[in-house]
């Protein structure tokens, strides 16, 4: 989605504002553009298409100055094209502003504003902003943007510079996330981490109806009322290399290698053997009521949605809680009735999934407690929760989720395992349990070992158009993300079903021009997956298996197999989907995609 990044400080901004852009490309977008103040006046240049575009426009181009906004822009109101690319400027070119959001009542203020004088040169509710600043400018940009604040609905994320203000820059955020980035050469502003990393870890995060003035010096946050705020900085965990490729050919590629030293990431100072307990300190706040706690959903979007279905089973086996699963984008919109201590928890990798954050809001109106199953630190869905834990896996920068994935089922499964052995789930499970994560990244090569042998898999099928994936129990939301990660990387058409379905509708599909991909582990489920390849084999459908290592039933009626190492039946998952998601990455290698910023993608989607 829009990606916004700002300077102020005593360098050349334009190379600062180009790099940032490029650290912001990941997270999806169609146009960009900057505004750079350059003495008394303000130059500015857009371009549709990639960053590179925008760079050979302003190379070789005087834009000198050390004060400056930029922006990536992910079409919402009007197509992807220069004149709605941002900064949008008010009439007089007085005011530029980059926006991420949308601002709602922006048609009836439109019609106001052109029956006033401006006359309006995009199609987006952006433009509104500008014109509405520069009418409510007296002398003081802080104050012109509150005013502003005051009159618009919707959600926003604002960087604003004014002719007449020179050297400083005016933000704002209501919904959208903004970060400052201090460091001994002046400040940063950016919708995301990942535009500053490079300069500096010392950041101070915006609250919500916040507004805040930056110049080379200093910062000044205040609210939406004028009333002063005082914040000290926060060190984030990011480092520059973190967004680096270090070799990989892509991001993708580098995410799921990186899941061994993830899940070792997301279990580490956690784990208490000798109790068969492990410590999760984020959910202490809560604890007290949620020891007792007998009903949680968990809310969550895409592939976290997915892995809070994994979830569920997991807590149904390890807890005597009763779990619902519900996807934020329908959860906010239900009429919720929770029984007495209900518990939400929210997973999403960037903790800024507009929907997700809307669900939480809406539960937490309905008397819910809030947890957060969160990755990004200090994003708006962990600190509006009343509690949480991190998943530790590091900035993730392809936008197909993947180490995110396995992360997010080893915090689950972690705070399953705490509730359950607070209930009835004994010393020797949990002892077990805990055994099995500590080993879970040594098994996790083991499956990475196999890439060249999926990579020669994903060389014979990847000219297939249409693909099935079936799973059952834990392995059934397998089936669903190792279809949606085929389809996001590869554009191939992919299905994910419970392997029970298939009866009802799916085998239709078959034929020998439709492989199946069957998640086939040794556990409850052997069987009946067995007689789902049976049915699919007697149709002459091809089937690539996820089965355990040494599986020679089932290596006798399939096409392919990849092996998993054994390992607990609940953690199964994680090791099936890394076989998925290197099967999802070489065929979109083979059709030659942009895996890293799929068409059509964003990677974190804070609109609705
Ligand atoms: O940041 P979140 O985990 O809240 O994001 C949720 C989805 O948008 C995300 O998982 C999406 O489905 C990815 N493209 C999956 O690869």
């Amino acid at each position: 989605m829009c990606g916004i990044v700002c300077y102020v400080g005593n360098k050349d901004v334009k190379p600062i504002l180009l790099e940032g852009l490029k650290r912001l490309e990941y997270r999806g977008y169609d146009s960009a553009g900057l505004a750079i103040q350059d003495g008394e006046e303000i130059k500015w240049h857009r371009a549709v298409g990639k960053i590179v575009e925008l760079e050979s426009k302003v190379n070789g181009l005087e834009m000198k100055g050390t004060v400056g906004i930029a922006h990536t822009r992910w079409a919402t109101h009007g197509e992807p094209s220069e004149d709605n690319a941002h900064p949008q400027r008010d009439r007089d070119e007085n005011v530029f502003v980059i926006h991420n959001g949308i601002i709602e009542n922006y048609h009836v203020l439109k019609r106001k504003l052109e029956r006033e004088g401006p006359r309006f040169r995009s199609e987006t509710d952006t433009e509104v902003l500008a014109h509405l600043i520069a009418l409510n400018f007296d002398g003081s940009l802080s104050d012109a943007v509150r005013k502003t604040m005051s009159q618009v609905e919707g959600t926003f994320g604002l960087g604003v510079i004014h002719r007449q203000t020179p050297g400083e820059i005016v933000v704002a955020r209501r919904g959208s996330p903004l970060i400052i980035g201090v460091s001994d050469n002046g400040h940063f502003v950016a919708s995301d981490v990942a535009a500053m990393v490079r300069y500096t870890n010392k950041v101070v995060h915006l609250e919500e109806n916040e507004v805040a003035t930056v110049t080379a010096d200093d910062f000044s946050i205040s609210t939406a009322q004028a009333k002063h705020i005082e914040r000290s900085t926060e060190t984030v965990e990011w480092r520059a290399e973190d967004a680096e490729l270090n070799g990989f050919p892509h991001f993708m590629l580098k995410e799921i290698y990186e899941q061994p030293m993830t899940i070792r990431n997301a279990i580490r100072g956690r784990l208490e053997p000798g109790e068969g307990v492990p410590k999760l300190g984020g959910i202490m706040p809560v604890w007290d009521k949620l020891k007792e706690c007998r009903h949680i959903t968990l809310v969550a979007c895409g592939t976290s949605y997915y892995a809070a279905s994994v979830g569920k089973y997991i807590f149904e086996k390890l807890t005597e809680i009763a779990v619902e699963v519900g996807l934020a984008s329908e959860f906010r919109y239900r009429k919720l009735n929770f029984p007495p201590n209900t518990f939400i928890v929210a997973i999403s990798q960037s903790g800024e999934t507009a929907d997700t954050l809307a669900a939480i809001r809406e539960a937490k109106r309905k008397g819910a407690s809030l947890i957060g199953i969160i990755n990004v630190v200090g994003s708006s869905i962990s600190r509006e929760t009343d509690a949480g834990i991190y998943n530790h896996a590091g900035p993730e920068i392809g936008v197909a989720s993947t180490k995110n994935f396995t992360s997010q089922l080893t915090t689950l499964t972690l705070l399953a395992l705490l509730l359950g052995r607070h209930q009835n789930l004994s010393l020797t499970e949990g002892v077990q349990a805990i055994r099995a994560l500590e080993a879970l990244p040594g098994l996790i090569e083991k499956v990475l070992a196999q890439a060249n042998h999926i990579e020669a898999i994903a060389e014979k099928y990847y000219k297939y158009g249409n693909w099935l994936f079936l799973g059952r129990k834990y392995n059934y939301p397998i089936a669903l993300e190792g279809a949606l990660k085929l389809k996001e990387v590869s554009y191939i058409h992919a299905e994910g079903y419970a392997a029970g379905e298939m009866k009802h509708g799916p085998i239709a599909l078959i034929n020998p021009e439709m492989p199946t991909v069957a998640i086939i582990p040794q556990d409850e489920m052997h069987e009946k997956m067995f007689s789902n390849i049976h049915e699919i084999k007697s149709r002459k459908g091809p089937v690539i298996a996820i089965a355990t290592e040494g599986d020679d039933k089932v290596r006798e009626v399939v096409d392919e197999m990849i092996e998993l190492p054994p390992v607990l039946d609940f953690l199964n998952p994680v090791l099936a989907v890394v076989a998925c998601q290197l099967l999802a990455y070489y065929c979109a290698n083979f059709l030659n995609r942009d895996i890293d910023k799929p068409r059509n993608l964003a990677k974190s989607v804070t609109v609705e």
